[in-house]
């Protein structure tokens, strides 16, 4: 399958997991990417395979939640490629504490990146979007449909992403833009790893979340998004796809 031959892909969070394996898809079916992250390292990583596949890449480091960089970066983009067909909103953070214990800067911190992120990002790729009817998929989580113990930032920045994800729909899908988001459950990736729970965390409180599934890597949140970035995807808009093995159902 080549679907995103002559395309080009703005991936964020692109220096590992979920990210690294969405640009890898993408540079296997064709499309050019523009990958960006805070982890230079990882990024050439990923650049390199991406190119070992054929694909044209390029990578530069930014911040999402700095305005002057997503928009500069944005432009790098063009300049390089000339075009945008699809944005990937991946990067993220994730924060897990009781909720008497998270202070404000923490709370502030997980929505800034997860949400203003994505905010900002969206902002600055909608002209090039809409000059190719293009897409944009968005990474929320299944802890934006069901509550998530300890993750009152990290859930809220995602209930966040998905009304995004949903109004941007609704404003732009006239003008043939589509946006949508993945809610993946637990992937195996660094930021599912040991120690993210508290110390204390109440495990039967915990016990709601368990995958369903047996352990699964990030290639298959990266194939979904892929398809809604395609247009495999082009009747589907403002629409969340669960990747949890059914753990939600
Ligand atoms: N792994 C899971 O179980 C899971 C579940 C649901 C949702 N998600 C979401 O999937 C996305 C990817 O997560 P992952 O599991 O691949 O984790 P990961 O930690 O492997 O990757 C996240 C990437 O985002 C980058 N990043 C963080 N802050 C950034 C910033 N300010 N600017 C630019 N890049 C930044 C990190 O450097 C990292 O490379 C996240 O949005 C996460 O919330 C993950």
């Amino acid at each position: 399958m080549r679907r995103f031959e002559g395309k080009v892909a703005f991936v964020t969070g692109a220096a590992a997991g979920i990210g690294r394996a969405t640009a890898l898809r993408l540079a296997t079916e064709g499309a050019s990417v523009f990958l960006i992250d805070l982890a230079v390292e990882g990024l050439q990583e990923t650049a390199k395979q991406c190119e070992a596949l054929g694909a044209a890449a390029a990578h530069a480091r930014c911040d999402v939640t700095r305005e002057v960089e997503v928009r500069e970066t944005m432009k790098a983009c063009i300049e390089r490629f000339g075009r945008l067909d699809a944005l990937c909103n991946i990067a993220g953070i994730i924060l897990l504490q009781h909720f008497e214990k998270i202070t404000v800067d923490q709370f502030r911190r997980v929505l800034e990146v997860n949400l203003v992120g994505t905010f900002l990002l969206c902002q600055a790729a909608l002209p090039h979007l809409l000059a190719t009817r293009g897409a944009i998929v968005n990474t929320s989580s299944t802890s934006a449909l069901a509550g998530l113990p300890y993750g009152s930032a990290y859930g809220t920045s995602k209930g966040g992403v998905s009304a995004l994800t949903r109004t941007l729909a609704v404003e732009f899908g006239k003008q043939g833009l589509r946006c949508n988001a993945v809610n993946p459950g637990s992937i195996q990736t660094a930021m599912s790893g040991d120690g993210i729970l508290p110390k204390d965390a109440d495990m039967r409180l915990m016990a709601r979340t368990m995958s369903i599934s047996k352990p699964m890597g990030p290639e298959v949140v990266a194939g979904v998004i892929a398809m809604l970035a395609s247009e495999d995807g082009i009747h589907i808009n403002g629409e969340e796809i669960r990747v949890d093995g059914g753990t939600l159902a």
